[in-house]
């Protein structure tokens, strides 16, 4: 698998640094993005169309926003499908919803294709530093040969299940994620409307059983009062309709989820959605 030939689509906030990632792990890389110029400086071969890549290669990975554009890189014209081969792998480390994962696998699999779905826990230094979480489904043997780059991505790798399950686990732990958010912002803001001063909160916050990795990441930005991307909060809004969708399909009720999905849906339709998602903070009173 070492001499394994990558075909990566989609140089976003996290497909640059783990297209870089493989890159430096010595994998052979030929790259392909919609806006070509964010390929500049990986130093690796850039393909004229998915289809061209798809032709070129052992394993396509896609990092792209979401069902659209997955959709249309996989099957539009130009797209992967007319490239690819039988025996080839394609693997998406997008969040897109479960049933965008399992239809492309039924499509590509007829085609003697294995296709996983292996989206990612983590945001933009993880996926530097090479210390993601890889969450995946579809079949066994190809998550086993796929090993060696889910490796270099990440630190750990959990196999859910059957094609769609990887993206159900994303929606699970992007819910307890973006409510973290949701629940440090309104902390904060609470704090503050009592007389509280914003970095003694923080403090407090830092120093309680309340700490956690994600909310140690954004006491800079807090502090600053500033949000500059890291993850766009328009990625968490379309997670949130994910998972209303699929509690929705499963009939499980999350009241707290609904409420969160209401404030990143405000936020969004406050033009924050190119902002960090710790923005949601800004969103203005809505009641
Ligand atoms: N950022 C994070 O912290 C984070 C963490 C975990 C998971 N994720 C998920 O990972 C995925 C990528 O996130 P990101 O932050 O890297 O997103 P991003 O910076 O917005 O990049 C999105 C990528 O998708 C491409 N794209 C969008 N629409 C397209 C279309 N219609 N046709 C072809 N290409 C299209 C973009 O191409 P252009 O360059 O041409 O626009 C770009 O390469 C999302 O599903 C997100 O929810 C993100």
């Amino acid at each position: 698998m070492s001499r394994v030939k990558i075909g990566w689509i989609g140089l976003g906030y996290m497909g640059v640094p783990m297209a870089r990632n493989l890159l430096a792990a010595g994998f052979e890389v030929i790259l392909y993005n919609r806006t070509a110029a964010k390929a500049e400086g990986l130093g690796a071969a850039l393909a004229a169309s998915p289809a061209a890549l798809a032709g070129g290669v052992d394993v396509v990975v896609t990092m792209l926003s979401d069902d659209a554009a997955q959709e249309a890189v996989l099957f539009g014209p130009g797209g992967v499908a007319e490239g690819l081969r039988p025996g080839q792998t394609v693997i998406n480390m997008g969040t897109i919803s479960p049933e965008a994962s399992r239809r492309a696998a039924a499509r590509l699999e007829d085609r003697g294709v294995a296709v996983l779905d292996a989206p990612v826990s983590g945001s933009v230094k993880p996926a530097t530093d090479g210390t993601l979480v890889i969450l995946v489904g579809g079949p066994a043997e190809a998550v086993a040969r796929c090993q060696p780059i889910f490796d270099v991505l990440g630190k750990k790798t959990l196999h859910f299940g059957d094609s769609g399950q990887g993206a159900n686990a994303k929606l699970a732990i992007n819910m307890l994620l973006g409510t973290l958010i949701e629940a440090t912002a309104e902390t904060v803001r609470l704090g503050e409307a009592l007389g509280l001063e914003r970095g003694q909160v923080l403090e407090m916050i830092g120093e309680s059983a309340c700490v956690s990795p994600i909310f140690q990441l954004k006491v800079p930005a807090l502090l600053a009062d500033a949000y500059p991307p890291a993850f766009p909060l328009k990625h968490m809004a379309k997670d949130f309709r994910l998972i209303e969708a699929a509690a929705q399909a499963a009939g499980v009720d999350l009241p707290a989820a609904r409420a969160v999905a209401a404030r990143f849906a405000a936020a969004e339709a406050q033009d924050l959605g190119e902002q960090d998602v710790m923005a949601v903070i800004s969103v203005a009173a809505t009641a």
